[in-house]
């Protein structure tokens, strides 16, 4: 039953359609105002009338019926009550029945392909990398409970000069046991002496080239090592994805697509679509305001743009993705608005399904910026660390008597999940400082302050399960204010992780969820729970709706902290 809707249907406006009434109405802010409300102002403006008349033209055309009770007109506002014990009554069938509205949806035969994480070979995994693979890892599991075909794919940049720079850099001052033992922090230490040293000694660029030119020849030696280096990042890397619970389905990087730009140079000259500019080819965009995009240099190498393209085609040839996600930084707002131009351009008309969903920049609090090439840098393997590390601190505060075992796997799920949820929890274009204070804080607007509601309902079920409750309820038993408005909240989780998915924004689920738990929070402290059987199922269906939702956010549940 979708409510807004069904208020929609009865009200007589004839001059808008349902779907722009259905659009207009929201929850209602306060619960002496109603359950739903519908501003009158936009309309009042388009028919040149006063809000209040149109209002009271609404409430007097108005019939009520089984679900909706009463309507009142305050201001320019027209506010519906409901039906208490209807809606209750069907939203405890829908969720007795089918699970809904936590359950997974059924497939829908879309695909969605998206470019996440996308990290470099042989550079650090930093901080600055939280952001793509957290969102990205959430809307992979948003869109896949939603019935998507998700296609993760981990664009790796395992291409460019610098890897010519890595073997100079190694064949000069590495060793294969210093680097075996010291992974991407004693590959990044000889790249920072390299650029140091290549200060004072040019000739260290000419050799870089030519190693980058064996690595291009597939000389034996020099894909070796490039493999080396590979093997050593990813070792790395897996071990910070499993932390966080995110999964590709292909690391197909910039590499895989070396044998297959010449397609797109092709297709692009047939179009006649290339321009020299200073004996590079370039695609001219200057009637769409955007400088030109750069496809092959004057020594005819390939670009990033140009490895973006074929990659897009791959994606739509390989996949036929329904739409395209690329969840990288608005630093690259132009690159991707480039590439998906020049696709247009090829007269791709899916070049529309492509979408660039950016996010703001990461710094520590109080840290250091970063550089890599200075050797500047915030591991995000360490941050996670720290943040387990202060976490199971709390808990030996907190809770002394839990096992040791149990600590440190429970300090795993918290500290993880609070950095986690710090990144997914503010809008993302937003740039984000983060404070371990902050993220950790069991009382602020934090996975803790979740996870923690997420226990308090589990003890309290726990100890109904021993006493073993007795007795049915009456849906009466959950029409107070307070019972139904947590109801309310519960019954608009769909609507919340479809508004995540459309938007692209997991915050607006992570928003959700700690709006339920103050609301939970609150019902705890002024009702008794335990004994009352229909507030004890009200407790085990927002259990549910929290361990759902935070699962979407790729954060886990415990049951004790
Ligand atoms: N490796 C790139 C970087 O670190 C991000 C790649 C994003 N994905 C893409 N298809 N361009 O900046």
């Amino acid at each position: 039953m979708n409510y807004k809707q069904h208020i929609a249907k009865k009200i007589i406006l004839p001059e808008f359609s349902v779907e722009e009434i259905t659009n207009n109405i929201v929850p209602a802010q306060e619960a002496s105002h109603g359950d739903y409300s519908l501003p009158c102002f936009s309309f009042a403006k388009a028919l040149k009338k006063s809000p209040i008349a149109i209002a009271t033209e609404i409430k007097d055309k108005f019939t009520p019926d089984k679900y909706v009770s009463k309507v009142e007109v305050v201001a320019g506002y027209v506010n519906f009550f409901l039906e208490r014990n209807e809606f209750i009554d069907g939203f405890l069938c829908d969720y007795q029945k089918n699970g809904t509205p936590f359950a997974s949806n059924k497939p829908n035969k879309k695909t969605i392909c998206i470019d996440y994480s996308s990290i470099n070979i042989a550079k650090p995994f930093h901080i600055g990398h939280l952001l793509t693979t957290a969102i990205g890892g959430s809307l992979y599991r948003i869109f896949s409970h939603l019935g998507y075909n998700v296609v993760g794919i981990n664009h790796l940049g395992d291409y460019g000069t610098q890897f010519g720079k890595l073997i100079s850099a190694y064949k000069r001052w590495g060793n294969k046991e210093q680097i075996e033992k010291g992974g991407i922090t004693a590959l990044t230490e000889i790249y920072v002496k390299f650029h140091e040293e290549a200060k004072n000694d040019i000739s260290l660029e000419d050799e870089a080239r030519k190693y980058f030119l064996d690595i291009e020849n597939g000389e034996k030696e020099a894909i070796e090592l490039f493999n080396w280096f590979k093997a050593l990042t990813m070792l790395e890397v897996e071990k910070v994805y499993k932390r966080l619970g995110v999964v590709f389905d292909s690391y197909n990087g910039e590499a895989f697509y070396n044998d297959k730009m010449q397609p797109v140079i092709d297709a692009l000259e047939n179009k006649k679509l290339l321009t020299v500019s200073d004996g590079a080819k370039v695609v001219d965009l200057e009637q769409f305001d955007m400088p030109p995009c750069l496809i092959l240099k004057s020594d005819g190498a390939s670009l990033y743009a140009t490895r973006d393209l074929a990659a897009a085609m791959y994606r739509q040839s390989e996949y036929k993705f329904d739409k395209n996600l690329y969840v990288v930084a608005y630093q690259q707002n132009l690159h991707f608005k480039q590439v998906f131009k020049v696709l247009d351009l090829l007269g791709h008309k899916w070049a529309d399904d492509c979408m660039h969903v950016p996010f703001g920049m990461v710094s520590l609090e109080g840290g250091l910026s970063m550089s890599t090439r200075e050797g500047r840098v915030v591991y995000l393997s360490d941050v996670l660390q720290t943040a387990v590390d202060k976490t199971l601190f709390i808990i030996e505060q907190k809770n002394p008597n839990l096992e040791k075992q149990e600590k440190v796997e429970i300090a795993e799920k918290v500290g993880v999940g609070a950095v986690v949820f710090m990144a997914l929890s503010t809008n993302r274009i937003k740039d984000l400082v983060f404070s371990f204070d902050r993220a950790l804080n069991f009382d602020g607007e934090t996975a803790p302050y979740i996870q923690y509601t997420h226990t308090r309902c589990r003890s309290i079920l726990n100890k109904a399960s021993l006493s073993k409750t007795k007795g049915d309820y009456e849906l009466e038993d959950l029409t107070d204010d307070d019972s139904f408005a947590i109801i309310k909240v519960l019954s608009r989780f769909d609507e919340v992780v479809i508004a995540s998915a459309n938007k692209y924004e997991p915050s607006i689920l992570a928003k959700y969820l700690i709006d339920l738990c103050q609301l939970f929070n609150k019902y705890y402290t002024i009702h008794k729970i335990l004994g009352d059987k229909a507030r004890e199922i009200l407790t085990s269906i927002v259990a549910e709706a929290i361990k759902k939702g935070l699962s979407l956010l790729l954060i886990d549940a415990p049951d004790k902290m």
